[in-house]
């Protein structure tokens, strides 16, 4: 494939908004269509992006033949539905994240995914920002030595007015939506942990309003909190035995950090496309120019690594979905 990639894009809410915006930046891509639950507002939003086409059901979007690859913007709960749908009509897939409400929904889109030989990628943006790039590839060379400490935190007061944090049928609670960042930063760093303590505070509506978790390893350990309870700066720290990295604030939409080590600090600037979410589209394309089926530095194991330790956290807080039944 040496042509120009089109897009789709499902489930017109917040994200879409923030995600069309970098997707326009790109040469190597172009909106082909947008698809909403309500005509109009799909027929607006595509005045909005100068989408080429847009259509009023998921489904008919589906149905376009001149689309390659659909973006997933929809609340948690739809995510594995959505892309396996999507799979089988031979379009490639990135979803949102979380990438489903469980291991068991994510082991059957990556299924999905090798049955019909289609991309599949969750849509974790930070992995590809050049910044978080760069940290891991200094921590790789092991400039601040083995590192024993990470800290880090997603929190916000959120918003009454944003019902799908809260409803538990939509996948609300802080864990799937923001805590999933903290839990990456641990997880790319260190990998997977021996053993999780959390602990969480919950809404009425039974969905975690705020967790603070351990992950302990053999040799580090990880401090992770997410929240909409508070607003916290979100700055996030990795300490090694030789120097510390310090990821400025919002660390999860990273394009500077600091490099503690031998009483200096060392500044880095790593500038990024757009707001961000350019770089994951930018993965994207070029995966499917190799006609490849996942992506190697966001690869199914990953999402199904990353999806295990949000059941995990789960499990210790006792948070039980409908799809876990
Ligand atoms: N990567 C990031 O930085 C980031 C940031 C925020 C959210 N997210 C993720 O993106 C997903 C959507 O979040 P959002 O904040 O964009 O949500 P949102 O503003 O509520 O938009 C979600 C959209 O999904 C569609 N939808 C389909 N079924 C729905 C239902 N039962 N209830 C409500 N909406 C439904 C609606 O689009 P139509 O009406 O057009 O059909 C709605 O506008 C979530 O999984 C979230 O975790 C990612």
């Amino acid at each position: 494939m040496n042509k120009k990639i089109k897009w789709g894009i499902i489930g017109l809410g917040k994200i879409a908004q923030k995600f069309v915006n970098d997707l326009l930046l790109l040469e190597t891509s172009e909106l082909e269509a947008v698809a909403s639950r309500d005509l109009e507002k799909a027929k607006t939003f595509a005045e909005n992006y100068h989408s080429k086409k847009f259509y009023g059901s998921y489904e008919a979007l589906l149905l376009d033949k001149s689309i390659d690859i659909v973006y997933i913007a929809t609340p948690h709960n739809s995510h594995e539905k959505l892309s396996i749908l999507a799979l089988k009509h031979d379009k490639a897939v990135l979803c949102e994240k979380p990438f489903a409400m469980n291991k068991q929904q994510v082991f059957n889109m990556v299924e999905a995914s090798k049955k019909h030989n289609m991309f599949l990628m969750e849509a974790l943006w930070t992995r590809f920002l050049p910044a978080i790039k760069k940290i891991k590839n200094i921590i790789e060379t092991g400039e601040i030595g083995e590192i024993k400490y990470i800290n880090a935190d997603f929190s916000f007061k959120a918003n009454p007015s944003i019902q799908r944090i809260y409803d538990k049928e939509l996948g609300g609670g802080s864990i799937l939506d923001i805590g999933i960042y903290p839990i990456f930063l641990a997880y790319l760093i260190l990998g997977i942990p021996d053993k999780i303590i959390a602990k969480a505070h919950f809404f009425e509506s039974g969905a975690d309003s705020q967790v603070s978790i351990i992950f302990d390893y053999k040799n580090a350990q990880a401090v992770l909190f997410s929240s909409f309870n508070s607003n916290s700066k979100r700055i996030a720290k990795i300490s090694g035995t030789l120097g510390e990295i310090m990821i400025d604030s919002p660390w999860n939409e990273a394009s500077s950090f600091s490099l503690f080590k031998d009483n200096q600090e060392e500044k880095f600037s790593v500038p990024k496309i757009g707001k961000g979410y350019a770089h994951q589209i930018i993965e994207c394309n070029s995966c499917l120019q190799k006609n490849l089926t996942e992506s190697p530095l966001w690869s199914h194991q990953n999402s199904l690594e990353l999806i295990t330790l949000l059941d995990a956290v789960r499990k210790e807080i006792g948070l039980v979905y409908a799809e876990d039944l």
